[in-house]
């Protein structure tokens, strides 16, 4: 094993360490309990001989009875206990858990936007989904079941040792040998297992995204591409599965082999020595009922082998999630007013390649300011950038107060009311929730926003009004973008930033939310807005155009058209368009 093997094995147990210390109480009661029943197991034997070697031979009935009130005690006893331990196993699985998905979603609401760039959704819910359940089953059961495996071999052992430790040998080194070839097979099935459970989380990404797209499918009917490509990825993660099984199988077999080794050896060995008389026939069955016995648990070593090897990865990709650098919060006072933005000088780059190159502007409250330009040109990447979801690589953010100016480059705007083309809610959360998303507001502020915002307009028409669950209706494009207006009206936000929230709506619900930032701006708030639609580029004070990640010009509408032949271009394609 090499020293980055030892590493990252001591890095695993004390992950799965650190998970189980937390239930200290319970699993101690599970040893308590599975210490039970294994000594239960052990004991059981030892009473058959008894009865063969001294109730059988002297007839003696009151002995014969007695025995076996004994045997049905220690039965009940070792059921009992095995019943209440299995129920803890499950009870602290369920602890562990819930702590597990607590602390991956604290983690998602942590790490940098960055994060859900370089991973996708979807197999971050697959591995949320299925690698937590795999690592709650390694961290709550596999532990216990090891142990009282363990402590049943450990006990069996020790017993024939006393028994007959010639005989005893068979089986210790058999075991050794067997103990050998599994850590073998086991590296292999690490390796193997990681890729398989990355690639069950592409294949769960390649579901959640049919479904994501399934109005385009519906429509679109590419079922027989569609087919193959979902095959193909199937196919990839039913490959490395089977890869998988042949090695986790292998454990298996070799032990079924190994203990018909031990059994034939044992018997062959042990009827030769009672023909020698070196051991007596009560004593070659109840090494025999060892052997036997010794079988049980060594066969849920083996599937807790498996299943440990085939959960390795999972234990892996969830420690990786929690691993993952959290990003600082920010300390900074939000400025209870903003007179002016100035960008100075900002770039951002993704992965070596410049999308946003040395741009410097300012606007100031009070005015409409719209980003304009061709699609890919960096609109977007720099609202990302003012609300801090993408940090300037060079340059400064800054916004003021009209007294001081606030450094908002690492954190971005915070308390911007944001909102995108394409604005999502909760599904199982009623419409008043979603709104008001925890927040108090008084019954008079909710309903002037509902009512100022036309939410109220098409919330009355349902039955339940606002305790309407979202997942209950189904609400239009534009109503949708209402709501969403809705929603970041209730903190009366300084900074307003919008991304081509207008380019899928009516002309009605456009007018509504141009009225809704014309009352903003009066109320002398900082808006910004990205355009697409000429109404809405012309309704803005001031226009800024992007093109190729740089700003190419800058100004008013009418100033722009009369001065600027990339403004006049961008603008005669809008024209045609609307
Ligand atoms: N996560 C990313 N990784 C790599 N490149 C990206 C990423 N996001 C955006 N880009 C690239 O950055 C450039 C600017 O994208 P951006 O989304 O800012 O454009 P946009 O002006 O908003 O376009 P649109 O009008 O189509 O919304 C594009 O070339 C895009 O391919
Ligand atoms: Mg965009």
């Amino acid at each position: 094993m090499t020293d980055e093997n030892k590493k990252e094995k001591r890095v695993l147990n004390q992950f799965v360490r650190g998970l189980i210390g937390q239930y200290k109480y319970s699993q101690i009661l599970t040893f308590f309990l599975i210490s039970l029943q294994a000594a239960g197991n052990i004991v059981l034997p030892l009473l058959f001989q008894q009865i063969v070697d001294k109730s059988l031979p002297s007839g003696d009935m009151s002995s014969l009875m007695h025995y076996i009130m004994i045997l049905v005690v220690v039965m009940v006893v070792a059921l009992s206990t095995g019943y209440l331990g299995e129920i803890l196993f499950e009870f602290t699985g369920l602890k562990v858990k819930k702590e597990l998905n607590r602390r991956v979603i604290k983690k998602f609401l942590d790490v940098p936007y960055s994060f859900f760039i370089r991973n996708s959704s979807g197999e971050l819910a697959t591995h949320l989904i299925s690698d937590i359940d795999n690592v709650t089953m390694m961290v709550s059961q596999i532990l216990p079941i090891t142990l009282l495996s363990l402590m049943q071999i450990a006990g069996i052992l020790f017993v024939i040792f006393f028994m007959n430790w010639k005989l005893a040998l068979i089986p210790v080194i058999l075991f050794f040998v067997f103990y050998m070839l599994v850590a073998v097979i086991n590296k292999q099935a690490q390796k193997k297992s990681l890729t398989e459970r990355t690639l069950f989380g592409k294949m769960g990404a390649v579901i959640i995204n049919i479904l994501e797209n399934i109005k385009f499918i519906k429509v679109g009917k590419p079922y027989g591409w569609l087919n193959s490509y979902f095959e193909s990825h199937q196919e990839n993660y039913i490959k490395s599965k089977k890869k998988l099984v042949f090695v986790l199988k292998l454990v298996g077999t070799l032990g079924n082999g190994m203990f018909g080794i031990i059994a034939f050896a044992v018997f062959s060995i042990g009827s030769y020595m009672v023909i020698k008389d070196m051991l007596t026939v009560g004593q070659l069955l109840a090494f025999w009922a060892y052997i036997q016995a010794i079988a049980g648990p060594l066969q849920l070593m083996i599937q807790v082998n498996m299943f440990k090897m085939s959960s390795y990865g999972s234990v892996k990709r969830v420690m990786g999630i929690l691993d993952e650098k959290e990003e600082k919060r920010s300390d900074m006072v939000v400025p209870s007013v903003v007179s002016k933005l100035e960008a100075e000088d900002i770039s951002f780059s993704f992965d070596q390649k410049s999308i946003i190159k040395n741009c410097s502007f300012s606007t100031r409250s009070g005015e409409i300011t719209a980003i304009v330009g061709e699609s890919g040109s960096g609109k977007s990447t720099i609202m990302n950038m003012l609300l801090g979801l993408y940090k300037a690589q060079e340059g400064n953010i800054f916004i003021y107060d009209g007294i001081k100016s606030y450094n908002i480059t690492e954190y971005g705007i915070s308390g911007a009311g944001y909102l995108e083309q394409e604005s999502m809610f909760f599904k199982e959360g009623t419409i008043k929730d979603n709104i008001l998303l925890g927040r108090e507001v008084k019954a008079d502020k909710f309903n002037e926003i509902t009512l100022k915002t036309g939410v109220d307009d098409f919330v009355k028409k349902f039955e339940k009004g606002y305790d309407t669950l979202i997942s209950e209706v189904s609400l239009s494009g534009g109503q949708k973008q209402l709501l969403a207006f809705a929603r970041i009206m209730v903190d009366d936000p300084q900074v307003l930033l919008l991304d081509e929230i207008t380019s899928n709506i009516d002309s009605h619900t456009e007018e509504k939310i141009q009225e809704l930032l014309k009352q903003e701006k009066g109320k002398n708030k900082l808006i910004i807005i990205i355009a697409h639609r000429l109404s809405t580029i012309k309704s803005a004070d001031r226009i800024l155009m992007l093109s190729e990640g740089k700003i190419c010009c800058e100004g008013k509408h009418e100033e722009l058209l009369s001065t600027n032949e990339h403004y006049r271009n961008l603008v005669s394609i809008q024209t045609d368009k609307h």
